[in-house]
């Protein structure tokens, strides 16, 4: 055999250094998995004592978006590997350290610049790749928006901030009269001032899916495209609630969804794990958006595969080999705080695990907000059904 990797320990002169930017929940999964390697964690965010900061082996509080924080914990900490958690990040910077080959960003660079902007990864998907997408649009002011929807898109339709995650600034437009209320609100409650929105004409989809994508080396040094079994979700207020895998869907939806994601991920390029969410209807398929990084909906691998998403993330960053097989159906529903504090407590976990084949997870996020992801209750079963109605039946014995 030829000389391969070559793994050190953390906080000695031969560690390999990785920087979580962004150190919330998934994070914090993926700080586990890098140490089970041997890797240096430096935990990132803009709040102290995130989840993945408790357990990395150091950690800084900073505004990510602010460029000159970020180049100083960069020069700081010297990292081999900077590893984004979140999308509201001073992307300039990345490309900076990149193109001057202080570090590998994961995946790299542009397909964090690009995923972080609907435009940017709407634009490359819908009109250089020519993927099916819902009708969309971008506005700069309200009467752009009212031409756009009036000229073919129609209602009802989501108008959404181009900088924006997790549904903020986002809404459902039935009617005209809805149309102003949902300008204002997606410019203000974006992540960064911008007037820009895209509007997108609603698709009338059966289900939609995450479906989880990795580009990881062979044993050869190619670079393969593998996919776990599609995650189906329920989302609600722009957040989602229950993840289930797998998905049933008919092997023609399956086949154009491994397709698009494939198209997309190799358009992206870089190793490690994508979600890329796609809408499905019957044998139709159409890309919502992808994160070039683990998936909330995707935490459901924690218990249905043998190399969760983080492991399978770390693993195609690390160059070593993956295995995305599905080992048992399961699904997660997720813990939302009920209430506003930082002196609030878990109650109910003792009745959740009653229920068989059911974990936690508690995340240990030092303040609660209202509806805040404080936890995530897993469950597996024989079929995915029942693993589902085990996951909600669990969740709803905890209160926080
Ligand atoms: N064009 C659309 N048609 C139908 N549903 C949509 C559309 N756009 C968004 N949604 C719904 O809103 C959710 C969040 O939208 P998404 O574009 O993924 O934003 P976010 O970045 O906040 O996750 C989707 O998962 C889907 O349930
Ligand atoms: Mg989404």
């Amino acid at each position: 055999m030829k000389a391969g990797l070559k793994f050190g320990s953390a906080l000695t002169p031969t560690a390999t250094k990785a920087m979580l930017l962004g150190s919330g929940e998934l994070g914090k999964e993926i700080a586990i998995s890098l140490q089970r390697y041997g890797i240096e964690v430096i935990a990132v965010d803009r709040y102290a004592n995130a989840p993945a900061m408790q357990i990395a082996h150091r950690s800084h509080v900073i505004a990510m978006t602010d460029a000159d924080e970020l180049r100083k914990i960069i020069d700081l900490e010297q990292p081999d590997l900077i590893i984004p958690e979140i999308e509201a990040i001073a992307t300039e910077v990345l490309m900076e350290v990149e193109n001057a080959g202080r570090a590998r960003v994961i995946p790299n660079a542009r397909a964090v610049q690009l995923t972080m902007n609907r435009e940017g990864i709407r634009t490359l998907v819908a009109e250089q790749l020519q993927i099916p997408t819902s009708l969309y649009a971008f506005a700069e002011n309200f009467d752009q928006l009212k031409a756009a929807v009036d000229g073919g898109i129609g209602y009802p339709c989501f108008v959404k901030p181009i900088m924006s995650s997790s549904g903020k600034g986002q809404s459902m437009v039935s009617s005209p009269e809805g149309l102003e209320s949902a300008w204002n609100y997606a410019r203000f409650n974006g992540r960064v001032e911008t007037d820009k929105v895209i509007v997108e004409g609603k698709i009338d989809f059966d289900f939609e899916i995450t479906l989880l994508t990795v580009r990881a080396k062979t044993e050869t040094g190619d670079i393969q495209t593998c996919f776990c079994e599609p995650v189906g979700h329920r989302q609600e207020n722009g957040d989602y609630r229950e993840s289930w895998q797998p998905q049933p869907m008919s092997e023609l939806a399956l086949a154009r969804a491994k397709s698009i994601a494939d198209k997309v991920t190799s358009a992206l390029g870089g190793t490690g794990l994508f979600g890329v969410e796609l809408f499905v209807k019957g044998d139709d398929v159409w890309f919502c958006e992808v994160s070039p990084r683990p998936h909330d909906t995707g935490m459901v691998t924690m218990i249905t595969q043998q190399q969760s998403e983080f492991e399978l993330h770390v693993r195609a960053i690390l160059g070593l080999p993956v295995n995305t097989g599905l080992q048992k159906p399961g699904a997660s529903a997720v813990i939302l705080s009920q209430s506003a504090g930082k002196t609030s407590y878990f109650t109910g976990v003792e009745h959740a695990l009653q229920i068989p084949d059911s974990e936690v997870r508690l995340f240990g996020k030092p303040e609660a907000l209202m509806n805040r992801r404080m936890g995530v209750v897993l469950a597996s079963a024989e079929t995915v059904k029942e693993a589902k109605k085990n996951a909600v039946k669990a969740v709803s014995f905890i209160r926080y």
